[in-house]
């Protein structure tokens, strides 16, 4: 069986932003719309930024008629970014080089994130940025100005750092460079690069670093297609691994950037089997397909460390559902920012995996998890997490498991469509499989 999965979140936010701040029309095809980047387009447009298509049908093409690099409009109101953190971190960094004043604000989950990692760059390059509320968080008032050039180094493995320095940088004009741990998710990189902007990557004193040395007077506009989300894709490649459902199952046109498909290495040491199909890339993306070998799978427990975490860290969610079901104790570390995603992670996973009743404890920054060959069952509490409902959705969609999730359609902000989805691959493939069977 072969589907498809929506667009990439990560990418289509970088598409809507950065085609705000292009000059002309920037035309993109296979758009998420999800709540995040609807979140994302909404803001843009009020900050004057023309957008043709974004609540349109799912496969219309999308125009973004961008202001180019410092036009943005004053907005009459504050901006909402909902539950996204990338929208939010984003368009403070373009905001920063804007001769305007926004106040960015989101639901209760994004004001409890973290912005003082943003803030603190950004009012270094000569932003100014208030809290509005609680010191470090949203709701939060940013004042561009005529930014300074700036090296950055992160203490966090994170591309909303590194973008919203990047995007402040190529915004004023001026050089940037972040350092940050190890290489976090490349997706501005590589758009920047197609919009015209030279980008120089590298191992500097053990960090990653990201320069954009002499960014250009203007950007041109984006003309590409948005490959489908690894991250989405990653449930329905677990359900597949879980359900041992005995029929192929291919994910159709998927963004296959290094930064982000380290659960493939992960998958394969517990002893699943994925092919990679690659196609023509987009967007100086990375992009391919992904099959399931049919192969009813025993998985094992597997240690994933530090290193490993920045290319999955939306993975760990499911990385968790699979090792409940995987012979051994997981043990996951160096994943300590999963305690400031759409909510503390390692927290709800721990708590979720204990109420169905699957050993689990909570390390400082990870994991340990014994996996079980026993039924499972009980209620989940989402906690308006997207990933944490899904995960579980996957789990509950497989033998020997009697579910609820409490909070379904949190998932539309990455991934609407998902429970369609998954049911109708889950009918499928037992169809499909009875009648290989002669059934
Ligand atoms: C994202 C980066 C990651 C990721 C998030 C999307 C992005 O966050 O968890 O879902 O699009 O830049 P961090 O940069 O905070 O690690």
């Amino acid at each position: 069986m072969t589907i498809r999965v929506p667009g990439d979140k990560s990418i289509t936010q970088r598409a809507l932003v950065l085609g705000g701040l292009a000059e002309g029309e920037s035309r993109i095809r296979g758009i998420l719309r999800g709540a995040d980047p609807l979140a994302t387009g909404r803001a843009l447009v009020a900050l004057g930024v023309e957008i043709a298509g974004l609540e349109g049908a799912a496969d219309s093409e999308v125009r973004i008629r961008g202001r180019g690099l410092r036009a943005w409009r004053q907005p009459s109101g504050a901006l909402d970014l909902c539950n996204s953190g990338t929208g939010a971190r984003l368009l403070a960094g373009a905001l920063a080089a804007q001769p305007i004043t926004a106040v960015l604000k989101g639901d209760a989950s994004l004001s409890g994130r973290p912005m003082r990692r943003i803030a603190e760059p950004l009012t270094r390059m000569g932003a100014a940025v208030d809290y509005l509320e609680r010191e470090g968080h949203l709701p939060m008032r940013v004042t561009g100005a005529a930014l300074t050039p700036l090296r950055h180094r992160s203490v966090v493995a994170s591309a909303q750092v590194k973008s919203a320095v990047l995007l402040a940088g190529v915004g004023a004009g001026v050089a940037v460079e972040v350092r940050e741990p190890r290489p976090s998710r490349d997706h501005s990189e590589r758009m920047l690069e197609a919009m015209g902007v030279e980008v120089v990557e590298g191992e500097v004193a053990e960090s990653w670093s990201v320069r954009v040395p002499s960014p250009p007077p203007r950007l041109g506009p984006l003309d590409m297609e948005v490959p489908g989300d690894f991250s989405s894709a990653a449930f329905l490649l677990a359900w597949a691994v879980l359900s041992g459902s005995g029929t192929p199952l291919t994910v159709r046109g998927i963004g296959l950037s290094r930064t982000r498909t380290g659960l493939l290495a992960v998958l394969e040491r517990m002893g699943a089997r994925i092919a990679v199909v690659p196609r023509e890339d987009t967007g100086g993306e990375r992009a391919g397909d992904l099959r399931v070998d049919p192969a009813a799978t025993r998985l094992r427990a597997v240690e994933v460390g530090g290193d490993e975490i920045p290319a999955m860290i939306d993975e760990v969610p499911i990385l968790a559902v699979l090792a409940a079901r995987a012979e051994g104790v997981t043990r996951i570390t160096g994943a300590a920012e999963l305690r400031v995603k759409e909510s503390d992670r390692l927290a709800a996973l721990a708590t979720n995996l204990r109420r169905i009743g699957v050993t689990a404890e909570e390390l400082p920054d990870g994991l340990e998890i014994e996996g079980t060959g026993r039924p499972v069952s009980g209620s989940i509490e989402s906690l308006h997490d997207h990933r944490i409902a899904m995960a579980f959705g996957v789990l509950a969609a497989t033998p020997r498991c009697d579910l609820r999730v409490d909070d379904p359609t949190v998932a539309d902000v990455s991934f609407p469509g998902f429970w369609g989805l998954l049911e109708r691959v889950r009918v499928r493939s037992a169809r499909l499989g009875r009648a290989s069977f002669g059934g």
